[in-house]
């Protein structure tokens, strides 16, 4: 099969277990109208991009009608599209074009919070306190003699207050943004709402859904409401009041009866920022059946880690009965080009991380310190060959097959993250993994779409253009190409057997006989085992003489 050709669709079941899944942030990835944002059309008109590229399946972030307050999960109608984005007959022409090539699609679920736009909170705003509209949010009276303060001092994830009053003195909860009402998990009808949903896209021919923040749908408010101090300080064991409660999964069990009545079964993969030991509960196949592991998101390009974590996380796979999955980059953190060009991140004595890899340089405007470009891409091709070849699925996010670093060039007045508002700037965000990508070097906006972009292009964006990288036998572009083909051919089972090398920073493993992997993490070049046997068969940078450079990974195969 040539790179070109689309493979069939096929109806194995279980085609996530491995699957290569590329994340769309359809806001900024091809713009068809011209409007500067991105939209569903853009997306359909690069379908041979994707193919060419060769991933499996595409998870789109939210293309939903809303008011961007957190660049569309703040969700006003969820079964719909926004109209900047498209139509629902967009929707499914994109679905088609996709399934005609082989391409599977997972769409996001945002259930945690909608939009203060959507019709229910506009509803619970109208209808006054005691209402059964108000019962499907978190609404509370205030505290304090006249009730002028928040039910609780609790901070929101973004910063600022995690409680908001309605003018006619009643406080909401919003975990994330002031326009992110929590949901009431408790109350039939958002429950039905959301089965509701999950049906809607399924029968659209939606293939799986990724669940955002899955962990915290239910709570348990019927006590007096903690501190932020307490909270903080109670043990997260399934009983928190906010997080990661036992009682989630009841709801996932529902869902789950309804994913499994289409054929084949629609997947879902939880996004649980939860303690790993925990992630099977999230990952077992009466539950969501899949979960994302974000240890590797979080770190350093260090051999010990690495082997830590692929360990770790394939014994919580084997726990559940579900693949692990795999993950460097997505719309919420800094792309790992630009974090493995940072000095690593600040561990304490048990080696816990003090802070997300690169939050502390984005809290200096991503200037302090300077990043090394040359080699945080090194890097990010050897972790990207490391984890393609590992058992289960990978997660991809638009824009790292290019290699593209965070752009930091962002003007206050043209920033978009409500971390960015939130913290009075102190934090400058998540925008910069999200400007749309350069598709040609020489043309207005690189070609995205529309002459000026919703986010700024900087100049040196023409660098990373995909029609630069075709050309160009070694970039970053033809490396995934390559060695997302390749892996097709190359996957079966979910073995890994570790080799011994005899450097504590070179890792090497076997996927079978017929696939050997070495990532040299160190600096010194590493000799490759002087066998007749195998060959390289694609490697991040060049192997020559049977010597991989430092930080580079090689895959090799029999003769
Ligand atoms: C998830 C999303 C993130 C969003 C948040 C609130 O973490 O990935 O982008 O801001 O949920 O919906």
């Amino acid at each position: 099969m040539t790179p070109n050709e689309a493979k069939p669709l096929g109806t194995d079941p279980d085609w996530w277990r491995q699957a290569v899944v590329y994340q769309i942030y359809p806001r900024s990835f091809a713009d068809n109208n011209g409007d500067g944002l991105g939209d569903l059309n853009g997306i359909t008109s690069r379908v041979s991009y994707l193919v060419e590229l060769g991933v499996d399946a595409v998870w789109l972030s939210p293309f939903y009608p809303s008011e961007l307050a957190d660049g569309g999960y703040d969700v006003a109608n969820y079964r719909d599209v926004d109209p900047r984005l498209g139509t629902l007959e967009d929707f499914d022409r994109l679905v088609a074009a996709l399934h005609g090539r082989g391409i599977r699609i997972i769409v996001d679920i945002v259930p945690n919070h909608t939009s203060d736009q959507h019709e229910w909170f506009q509803a619970a705003l109208a209808a006054g306190p005691g209402s059964p509209e108000r019962d499907r949010y978190i609404f509370r009276d205030g505290a304090g003699p006249d009730g002028n303060q928040p039910p609780a001092d609790w901070v929101s994830d973004f910063g600022g207050p995690a409680w908001e009053q309605v003018p006619d003195g009643q406080w909401y909860m919003h975990h994330f943004a002031t326009e992110q009402p929590d949901l009431n998990w408790a109350n039939d009808e958002v429950r039905a709402d959301f089965i509701a949903t999950l049906r809607f896209w399924s029968d659209r021919g939606v293939d799986g859904f990724r669940i955002d923040v899955a962990h915290m749908l239910t709570k348990d408010l019927t006590q007096p409401l903690p501190t932020q101090a307490e909270l903080d300080a109670l043990p997260i064991d399934g009983h928190h009041p906010i997080f990661d409660r036992d009682d989630v999964h009841d709801i996932y069990a529902s869902w789950r009866k309804v994913l499994n009545s289409y054929d084949p079964p629609r997947t879902a993969v939880a996004e649980a920022w939860v303690d790993s030991s925990r992630i099977p509960r999230y990952a077992h196949p009466d539950s969501l059946g899949q979960a994302f592991n974000f240890d590797l998101l979080e770190a350093d390009f260090d051999a010990a880690q690495f082997r830590d974590i692929i360990r770790q996380n394939l014994d919580l796979a084997a726990q559940s009965g579900s693949s692990s999955t795999w993950v460097l980059s997505n719309h919420d953190v800094v792309r790992h080009a630009t974090r493995y060009g940072l000095p690593h991140s600040q561990r304490d004595d048990q080696g816990k991380l003090v802070d997300r890899p690169g939050w502390q340089w984005l809290r200096t405007g991503g200037s302090d310190p300077a990043v090394d470009l040359d080699r945080g891409l090194r890097r990010a091709r050897a972790a990207t060959m490391l984890i393609l070849a590992l058992p289960g699925s990978t997660y991809l996010y638009q824009g790292e097959e290019l290699g593209l670093p965070e752009v930091v060039e962002i003007r206050a007045d043209e920033r978009q993250d409500p971390h960015f508002f939130r913290t009075g700037g102190k934090d400058i965000g998540r925008d910069g993994c999200r400007v749309p990508l350069p598709w040609i070097a020489a043309a207005p906006g690189f070609g995205f779409g529309g002459a000026t972009p919703h986010l700024p292009q900087p100049a040196w964006f023409g660098n990373y253009a995909v029609d630069v990288q075709d050309s160009d036998e070694s970039s970053t572009l033809n490396l995934y190409r390559q060695i997302l083909h390749v892996r097709h051919s190359l996957v079966s089972g979910e073995n890994l057997d570790w080799i011994e090398t005899e450097r504590y920073d070179v890792l090497a493993f076997a996927r079978s006989a017929q696939w050997h992997v070495v990532t040299n993490f160190g600096d010194e070049p590493y000799r490759l085992p002087g066998s007749s046997a195998m060959r390289v068969v694609a490697s991040s940078a060049p192997v020559i003489d049977g010597i991989l450079p430092g930080e580079s990974t090689a895959w090799l195969v029999p003769m």
